[in-house]
C-alpha cells in the first residue's frame, strides 16, 4: 500500500499539460459580463449565426420520434453517407462510408482519438507554431514528443519545407498541419501539401489534416485536401467536423475520414471514449445537411464572413501600432502589436480591463507568439467597428505615453 500517496494528485500524464490561455480569457470575459460590463468579445473560434434551420428542425423531430437510444459506434450510417458524398464533391477524395469514416462528438474528440490511436511513447510529432492547443497537449499526454517547428511573420507564417525536413528523425511517425489555419489563417497550397506529401512518403510517416475550416476560404483561394494528392489517402488522417462551417459549436459533432485500418484503431478508442456521439443530433444533421435551405444558409454565412473579414482588415490598416498577416482562411487575424511597447500578453490584458474588448495573446498559441493577439471576426459587423474603434483609442493612448 502506497501511504505516502496524495490522493488528490493528478496521474503523471495531466500534469504534462497546461490549462489554455484561451479558457482564462473566455472566463475573465464572464466574470466582466456578470459584473455588468458590455465587453466585445472578439476571442471565441465560434460563429455567432444561428444553426440551419432544417438542421435544427430535423433535430427536434427525431427527439419527438425516440431516436434517443445508441447508434452505430461508426455513427449513423446516413450521416456517414452524406459526410462521404461531401467530401467527395468538395475535395475529390472518396471515403466508403461502410469503413472509411468514423461520426465523432466533436472536432476535438477526433483529434483526441486520432492522436491516441497513433502515437507511442517516445514517437516523435511534428507540428507547427503558433497552432490549436489541442494538438501538442494530446502528444504530450499520449507518450509522444511534440517537434514544434516555428512559423515566421516574414515568411507570412507558412511552411518551411526545408525546416521540416531539418526536423524529421528516426523516431517521427506523424506530422500535423490545419489547413486553413487557426490562428494564422494561411491556406497552403499545391505546391507547399506536394513536398509535404513526398516527405512523408519518403520517410515513411503520417499526415493528420485538421481541415475544420474547408469551406472558410478568401480571395479565390482554392482550399486543398492533403488526402487528394495521389496514394495519400491511406497514408493521412484528415479531421472535419461541423462547429465552424455550420455554426454548430455547442452540438458537438466532428468526423474522420482515413483508411479502413486507421479507422478501426480510431473506433476502438472512441468506443471507449464516447460510445457513439447523440443519435438525434446525428439523424438531424444527416436529415437537414445538404437541403437547399442549409445551402442558401450557408453561403449567407460565408458570404458574411467575407464582408467582415474586408471591414477588420480595412479598420485595423488605418491603426496605428498593429500590422498583419492577411488571412486567406478560416476566420482570425494574427495581429503584430510590438509597436505598442507592450507584448501581446499584457495588450491583450489591458485592452480587455481598459476597454473590454477580449482577444486571444498570441502566447496562448505558440510561445513565440509573444508580439501578437489572435482577433476572430466570427461576430457582427457592428462589433468589429466598435472594437475597432476602442482598439485605436487603446492604441493612440499607448503610443501617446510612450
Ligand atoms: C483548428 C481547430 N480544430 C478543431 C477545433 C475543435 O472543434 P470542435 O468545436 O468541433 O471541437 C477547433 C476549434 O476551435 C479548431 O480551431
Amino acid at each position: 500500500m502506497k501511504t505516502d500517496y496524495d490522493i488528490t494528485q493528478d496521474s503523471d500524464r495531466v500534469k504534462k499539460v497546461e490549462p489554455s490561455l484561451i479558457r482564462t480569457v473566455l472566463n475573465r470575459v464572464d466574470e466582466l459580463r456578470k459584473s455588468g460590463h458590455e465587453i466585445i468579445a472578439l476571442s471565441a473560434g465560434e460563429p455567432d449565426f444561428n444553426t440551419p434551420s432544417d438542421i435544427k428542425e430535423a433535430t427536434i423531430n427525431a427527439i419527438n420520434q425516440n431516436y434517443t437510444h445508441y447508434s452505430s459506434n461508426r455513427g449513423y450510417e446516413k450521416l456517414r453517407k452524406k459526410i462521404a458524398e461531401k467530401t467527395w464533391e468538395e475535395t475529390g477524395v472518396y471515403y466508403d462510408y461502410q469503413s472509411e469514416i468514423l461520426v465523432t462528438s466533436s472536432g476535438a474528440e477526433a483529434i483526441n482519438n486520432t492522436i491516441l490511436s497513433i502515437v507511442d511513447e517516445g514517437d516523435e510529432a511534428i507540428l507547427f507554431s503558433p497552432a490549436f492547443v489541442n494538438y501538442e497537449n494530446m502528444i504530450k499526454i499520449s507518450g509522444g514528443v511534440p517537434v514544434i517547428i516555428d512559423l515566421k511573420r516574414e515568411d507570412r507564417f507558412e511552411i518551411d519545407i526545408g525546416k521540416v525536413e531539418e526536423h524529421i528523425t528516426e523516431k517521427t511517425k506523424m506530422l500535423v498541419i490545419n489547413n486553413p489555419n487557426n490562428p494564422t489563417g494561411a491556406v497552403y497550397d499545391r505546391s507547399v501539401l506536394e513536398q509535404l506529401c513526398e516527405l512523408a512518403v519518403k520517410h515513411n510517416f503520417i499526415i493528420v489534416s485538421d481541415e475544420m475550416y474547408s469551406r472558410l476560404v478568401y480571395d479565390d483561394v482554392l482550399f486543398r485536401s492533403i488526402a487528394s494528392f495521389p496514394d495519400m489517402k491511406e497514408r493521412c488522417v484528415i479531421i472535419n467536423g461541423f462547429s465552424k462551417t455550420y455554426a454548430m459549436t455547442g452540438w458537438r459533432l466532428g468526423y474522420i475520414t482515413a483508411g479502413e485500418k486507421r479507422i478501426n484503431g480510431i473506433l476502438k478508442i472512441h468506443q471507449y471514449s464516447t460510445t457513439c456521439s447523440p443519435t438525434f443530433i446525428q439523424m438531424g444533421v444527416a436529415e437537414g445537411m445538404d437541403t437547399e435551405l442549409t445551402k442558401k444558409e450557408i453561403s449567407q454565412m460565408v458570404d458574411t464572413f467575407v464582408k467582415r473579414r474586408l471591414c477588420l482588415m480595412k479598420g485595423l490598416d488605418k491603426i496605428k501600432g498593429l500590422s498583419y498577416v492577411i488571412p486567406k482562411g478560416a476566420f482570425y487575424i494574427m495581429a503584430d502589436v510590438s509597436e505598442t511597447g507592450l507584448s501581446g500578453l499584457d495588450y491583450a490584458g489591458r485592452l480587455l480591463e481598459e476597454k473590454h474588448v477580449a482577444v486571444i495573446p498570441g502566447v496562448g498559441l505558440g510561445k513565440r507568439c509573444s508580439d501578437f493577439i489572435r482577433i476572430s471576426f466570427a461576430a457582427s459587423t457592428k462589433y468589429i467597428e466598435t472594437a475597432l474603434d476602442r482598439i485605436e483609442d487603446f492604441n493612440q493612448s499607448l503610443m501617446k505615453s510612450e
